[in-house]
């Protein structure tokens, strides 16, 4: 996730894309730069938010009329002046910018090495703009053709823009996988991540399409396939307001990033899982394998949706893997003088990778010699550097306080560390490895019928908007998803809610049970299905109103509960992936409902530094 901006056309480029870059900050803000192209090819980039290139180029001449502007959410090498965007290939004649993952970039980048191409960065994209050189000093071919060549070549998801020196009033963009959209003016084009930097100057736009390469240059634009064949663009008018359009069309990052969740969860399993194999490539666990074989038992600290993500983990690596697993609160964890020996592993899961006490539980687990494994979505953060190795969760930016697509992230992030666990200690068998890693690849499509439930859900929330208190009961799996639905409701909506195991109820919460209490059931069709029914049983004996999340098709809850939600099956083990969704979708609905400030909730910040 990082946001690009172009620009080509008779104004001055540079405010232009520095505008641009700031609508698109949300895309990702640990870095930024721009390329200016008048005469002379300069880059100019700094770590950081957009604020400081600004304040970093107020000092120098940015007088230019193309140009282009990246800001970066890393993903390849940490946050820093020298791995932020735009990059120079070797000779600096060509920039480019580039939001995506090129994943064969380590045998591209030995080939390149070979061939005499110096690197400064630990990107991808360095290697992305030096094969386009290489290509163009070995076949003497234009700028545009050395481009297309070099997309048949990479590996992964881009969306880029490439400037030469040699080809001044020259404009190249591409895409695969990463979004694209061309504005088109009157002698002026934009090129941009989303039209937010385009909609004020046009609203005539193209959204480029996989496989498409657009050449701008003698106030023309034409798009060529990447096999070379011309493409009729399809020329949309933008019908929204600029203001609307700010969170990509959304009302809320938190709506947003909840809708996002299909195409989440694919970026954190990508590279990772072949469809129906059982090759599993987590280049963190190769190095420590071992270790983790031989583990006694593994600890998990984590704070707030992460520590739910941890308690999954724990079902999912006792199922999978055979090993005992504590999950632990990491503020209490630090400060009881935990027994640790170095036969443990310590996983510490956290978005930000910056929360204070998962930081200092996970230094005390060091000191007294555990492993360290970290789980992070922010990439070079201080616990991702703090660990002995780690999986980034790819979730991209969450700018939404409660946490939605981290969490949907991690778990799916965890289940792959678990299978590959299993598999490397021969407790999961190739049958169950092979299901698994098909069912994994389903679960976007699942979530996005499950996300199909909006409407529906909007209904219930209406319901009941106003009353004091919600239960959510949940077993096995469904446990920590009934955990997280009732901090989602907390966290937004400030409504008193609590997350039980289903049975456990009996011994405290069921007093609570009247006809005003609603009870969120998770009772999807698994292993516990037939003592989650009883316990649904005893809800309605207390008039309790049941709002119950159902597997498709089931034909006995909806007797029983006032609401149901259905959602797609899928294994008993990947099933909080989706039904966490329409938890999440309540909690969004009730607290628009009552007028809260859902992105920025009250009392509570995205990263919690202090202790
Ligand atoms: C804060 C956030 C939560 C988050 C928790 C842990 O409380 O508001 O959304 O789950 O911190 O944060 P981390 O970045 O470590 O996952």
């Amino acid at each position: 996730m990082c946001g690009i901006v172009a620009y080509l056309g008779h104004r001055e480029a540079c405010p232009i894309i520095l505008k641009g870059l700031h609508r698109l900050e949300y895309r990702g803000y640990d870095s930024a730069g721009v390329a200016l192209l008048n005469g002379t090819l300069s880059v100019y980039k700094k770590k950081g938010k957009v604020a400081e290139l600004e304040n970093f180029l107020a000092t120098k001449d940015t007088h230019a009329t193309v140009g282009m502007g990246h800001t970066r959410w890393a993903t390849h090498g940490e946050p820093n002046d020298v791995n932020a965007h735009p990059h120079y290939s070797s000779s600096e004649r060509i920039a480019i910018i580039h939001n995506g993952i090129i994943e064969n970039y380590a045998a591209l980048k030995t080939h390149l090495e070979q061939q005499g191409h110096v690197f400064h960065s630990d990107t991808d994209t360095e290697v992305f703009v030096n094969l386009i050189e290489e290509i163009q000093t070995q076949n003497h071919c234009t700028l545009e053709e050395a481009v297309r060549l070099a997309l048949h070549e990479v590996i992964g998801a881009y969306a880029i823009v490439v400037l030469s020196k040699d080809a001044p009033d020259q404009l190249i963009a591409a895409r695969k996988g990463s979004p694209l959209v061309i504005g088109i003016g009157e002698g002026e084009f934009f090129v941009a991540s989303d039209a937010t930097p385009i909609i004020e100057y046009t609203n005539e736009v193209v959204y480029v399409n996989d496989y498409e390469l657009v050449v701008i240059k003698d106030g023309q634009m034409a798009i060529r396939s990447r096999e070379d064949v011309v493409q009729t663009p399809y020329i949309q008018r933008l019908e929204l307001e600029l203001d609307s359009i700010e969170k990509g069309g959304y009302e809320h990052f938190m709506l947003k990033e909840i809708f996002e969740q299909p195409r989440s969860i694919l970026d954190s399993m990508r590279g990772r899982l072949e469809l129906g194999g059982s090759h599993l490539n987590m280049a963190g666990f190769r190095a420590y394998e071992q270790k983790f074989v031989n583990a006694q038992r593994i600890i998990i600290v984590a704070c707030g949706t992460s520590w739910h993500a941890g308690l999954v983990a724990e079902y999912l690596i006792e199922d999978l893997a055979r090993i005992p697993v504590e999950v632990e609160y990491a503020s209490e964890f630090r400060y009881r003088n935990p027994v640790i020996s170095e036969r443990d592993i310590v996983i510490a899961i956290s978005q930000s990778g910056e929360t204070a006490d998962t930081l200092a539980a996970l230094e005390l687990a060091k000191s007294k010699g555990a492993t360290i494994f970290g789980i992070c979505n922010v990439v070079g953060s201080s616990i991702a550097r703090a660990t002995d190795a780690g999986a980034y969760t790819h979730a991209g930016p969450e700018i939404g306080v409660a946490s939605t697509k981290a969490f949907t992230a991690q778990v799916t992030v965890l289940t792959l560390l678990a299978m590959c666990i299993g598999q490397r200690k021969g407790t999961l068998s190739d049958t169950r490895l092979r299901e698994l890693t098909t069912e994994l690849h389903n679960i976007p499509t699942k979530v996005e019928k499950a996300l199909k439930l909006d409407t529906e859900i909007q209904e219930i929330a209406e319901t009941f908007k106003d009353v004091p208190n919600f239960l959510y009961l949940g077993r096995g799996y469904n446990f920590p998803v009934a955990l997280e639905g009732a901090l989602k409701l907390k966290e937004i909506s400030y409504i008193h809610a609590e997350g039980y195991p289903a049975a456990e109820m009996k011994h405290g919460p069921i007093a609570l049970i009247d006809e005003n209490m609603p009870v969120v059931v998770i009772a999807t069709k698994d292993s516990s299905y037939e003592k989650v029914v009883s316990n649904i049983q005893e809800v309605k004996a207390r008039k309790g109103r049941i709002i119950a999340v159902v597997t498709e098709g089931d034909t006995t809850i909806p007797a029983m509960a006032e609401f149901v939600i259905e959602v797609p099956a899928t294994s008993e083990v990947l099933m909080p992936l989706v039904s966490v969704i329409p938890l999440q979708l309540l909690s969004y609905h009730i607290a628009v409902l009552r007028g809260c400030n859902v992105d920025q909730p009250r009392n509570l910040a995205k990263s919690v530094t202090v202790e």
